[in-house]
């Protein structure tokens, strides 16, 4: 066994984002499988492969705090013919380097972080960004597997976080690659909020392969003046939070409980008028919270960010009803969810974690731990 050096990332297949998260292959129970290099391959390059590079560092598939990069990311391989090996991914460098011989009859991707990479500048707050980081790197991986028609299941080991990589320290996920045998059932626990309610439709737009979306996603800072189209809105709100997978939404939550809700700070969206919305999944519709442009307001809550008060409309994550490491990883498989509808009908977003909780949950008015804001606008 030795290094193996990876085949580039190439954007080969055409399923579209709208399309492969209606057909995820999430699994609660699997069996052996036979998973070709290059497919494997693609799976990790979609959890952290390096996709761009800024003036200090190279940037991933997933986006990151402060592009402080914590997770580590290690690969049992497993063949019938040559047995098999556990690895760590070198993502800056495309390769597997061998580290010992494997137990596991499976291939399976254990999701490991350094801690203080990220909460050395961000003190406690860093460990919340570091689980949301896993549940982008979750969902990424959910993704691409989909398009490849492999079924995959996770398990989290998030009450003892590990925190430092040491010898026989838990993964914080481990993720299985294989053939479906037992499919999950979701439960829907987050709190409703009842208003007058606009219906949403939705249209079909031109959209980039999921695999373009997943090479060309960033992180977007600043917007044209251009208002955004409520069909445009409705497309990132669908198909990253909608009930479009038998009355699911696009993505496996810890738990297979969805907790988390989607609120919108609304400002120059044609055909909406301006205020604070709550998106009733159910129903696909928005309900009308508060009349008025919030954006000042939640710039001011969230350290003045300018990209949310230039932004034509602000989505905001929050939940609650259960431990928050949970909530965390829930946001951050909506928040890669909502990068790449964003990026695939050409528009811009950044996840943004940095905030004053209790403010910026006193700007919607609800009683929910803000978790995200995700300004969108156009490029
Ligand atoms: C958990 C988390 C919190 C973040 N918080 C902020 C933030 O408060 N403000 C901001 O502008 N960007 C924020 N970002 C975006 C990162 O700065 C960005 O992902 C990183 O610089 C890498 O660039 P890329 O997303 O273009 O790959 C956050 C990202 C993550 C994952």
């Amino acid at each position: 066994m030795d290094t193996i050096n990876l085949p580039l990332f190439e954007p080969s297949l055409e399923h579209s984002f709208s399309g492969v998260v209606k057909s995820l292959r999430f699994c609660k129970a699997l069996k052996f499988k036979e998973i070709t290099l290059s497919s494997i391959s693609k799976v990790l390059y979609a959890i952290q492969g390096c996709t761009g590079t800024s003036h200090w560092t190279t940037l991933r598939a997933i986006p990151s705090a402060g592009a402080t990069y914590p997770l580590k990311i290690y690969v049992s391989l497993y063949s019938r013919d040559t047995g098999s090996g556990f690895y760590e991914y070198k993502s800056s460098r495309g390769k597997l380097v061998f580290i010992k011989p494997g137990k596991e009859k499976q291939t399976k991707m254990f999701i490991h972080a350094i801690f203080s990479r990220t909460t050395r500048y961000y003190g406690s707050r860093g460990e919340r960004y570091v689980l949301m980081e896993v549940g982008h790197a979750l969902q990424n991986s959910l993704l691409e597997s989909s398009v490849l028609n492999i079924d995959m299941s996770y398990e989290l080991n998030i009450e003892e976080i590990n925190r430092e990589l040491k010898e026989g320290g838990k993964p914080l996920a481990v993720i299985e690659l294989g053939e479906c045998i037992e499919k999950p059932a979701f439960e829907h626990r987050n709190r409703k909020y009842e208003g007058i309610s606009i219906g949403l439709r939705h249209v079909k737009l031109p959209e980039l392969s999921l695999e373009k979306a997943i090479l060309k996603r960033r992180s977007v800072r600043k917007y044209s003046s251009r208002k955004l189209s409520l069909e445009e809105l409705t497309y990132v709100i669908y198909y990253s939070f909608g009930r479009l997978w038998n009355d699911h939404r696009p993505y496996a939550p810890p738990l297979n409980v969805y907790y988390l809700n989607m609120f919108l700070v609304a400002g120059e969206v044609d055909g909406l008028d301006s205020g604070i919305y709550f998106y009733n999944d159910e129903k696909n519709e928005l309900v009308l919270l508060k009349k008025g442009d919030f954006r000042k307001k939640l710039y001011d809550a969230a350290l003045r960010q300018e990209w949310i008060l230039k932004a034509p409309v602000n989505i905001l994550l929050a939940g609650g009803g259960v431990d928050k490491q949970y909530l965390d990883v829930e946001t951050g498989m909506i928040g890669q969810n909502i990068y790449l509808a964003a990026t695939s009908i050409g528009l811009g977003t950044v996840a943004i974690g940095a905030f004053y909780d209790e403010e910026v949950a006193d700007v919607i008015g609800v009683d929910e731990q803000p978790l995200y804001i995700m300004p969108i606008g156009r490029l």
